[in-house]
């Protein structure tokens, strides 16, 4: 990505700023709403520790989501500061005080009714809708309960770009993938600025598909580098792009080796 000039950043940070959701003032007392929508991701975390009934209730909420016929395809890998680091052998990302990781999980339910065909395509599809949807649900639980979080894919080889790691290191059967990790803590910061999100008319339209405008897409584009720099000026976007593209690489042949197992070894295995 070409360099910023100095009012190109200055714009773009100003837009970020002043970023607020859209909501019709007769609704945004809504309490629920309020949470869903200030929800931010959140990097720095105090020492205050989080209880265990308070997490076993975030838990809870990722028990009871939503699923392709019930099927309830995931397992949460859960870790207090000190289980992550007799693990890892590092700190949970962030100096978070307690995490999860979100597998999705095709395994259990085959001991049971293994009367699908084996479709590998499908199965994963269907584990990564289900799991996905209860990390939302803890995600938003905890925010409920002040307790603040961010999910992870890349950051501390938490999430699916390194699924062979993961894999190894907690054991995973054939028919497990880890998808992300959810890093929880109380914040350090009140401050949340909210990083730029696409107008709702890009990403929204009534019935047939609609392409964004270019020029729009540009400008989001150039808002996420300036976002960027403003957090980390010391870094470079580049690297961290380049970073993303060489773990693709290899999670792409790993999660295919995982997911395009032969028949049948899934419910022996494990
Ligand atoms: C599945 C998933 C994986 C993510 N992986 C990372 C990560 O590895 N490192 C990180 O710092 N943030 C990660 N994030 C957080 C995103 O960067 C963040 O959600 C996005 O910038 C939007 O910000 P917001 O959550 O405050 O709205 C991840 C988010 C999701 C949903």
């Amino acid at each position: 990505m070409a360099k910023q000039t100095l009012p190109t950043f200055i714009r773009n940070l100003v837009k970020i700023i002043t970023a607020r959701p859209q909501v019709p003032p007769s609704l945004e007392n809504n309490q629920l709403l309020r949470t869903i929508l200030n929800r931010r991701s959140i990097r720095h975390f105090t020492h205050r520790e989080i209880q265990d009934d308070v997490f076993s209730t975030i838990l809870e909420a990722g028990r009871v989501a939503p699923s392709t016929v019930n099927l309830q395809t995931w397992s949460l890998s859960t870790f207090t500061d000190q289980t992550w680091k007799e693990l890892f052998g590092q700190p949970i990302p962030f100096h978070g005080k307690r995490a999860i990781i979100i597998l999705a999980d095709i395994h259990r339910g085959k001991k049971v009714m293994d009367f699908f065909p084996h479709r590998p395509l499908v199965e994963y599809t269907l584990a990564v809708i289900n799991a996905s949807l209860a990390a939302m649900n803890m995600n938003i639980a905890a925010e409920a309960l002040g307790v603040n979080s961010v999910m992870l894919s890349e950051t501390g080889r938490s999430g699916f770009l390194d699924a062979q790691y993961l894999k190894e290191t907690l054991a995973l059967p054939e028919g497990v993938f880890p998808l992300m990790t959810i890093v929880l803590g109380y914040p350090k910061s009140g401050y949340r600025a909210m990083p730029p999100k696409l107008p709702l008319d890009q990403i929204c339209f009534a019935g047939k598909y609609k392409e964004a405008e270019p020029g729009i897409m540009q400008d989001w584009f150039s808002q996420m580098f300036t976002g960027y720099k403003a957090e980390h000026p010391f870094s470079s976007f580049d690297a961290q792009l380049e970073l993303y593209r060489s773990k693709i690489d290899q999670a792409e042949k790993d999660l295919n080796g995982m997911v395009f197992y032969s028949e049948g070894k899934s419910s022996t295995e494990g």
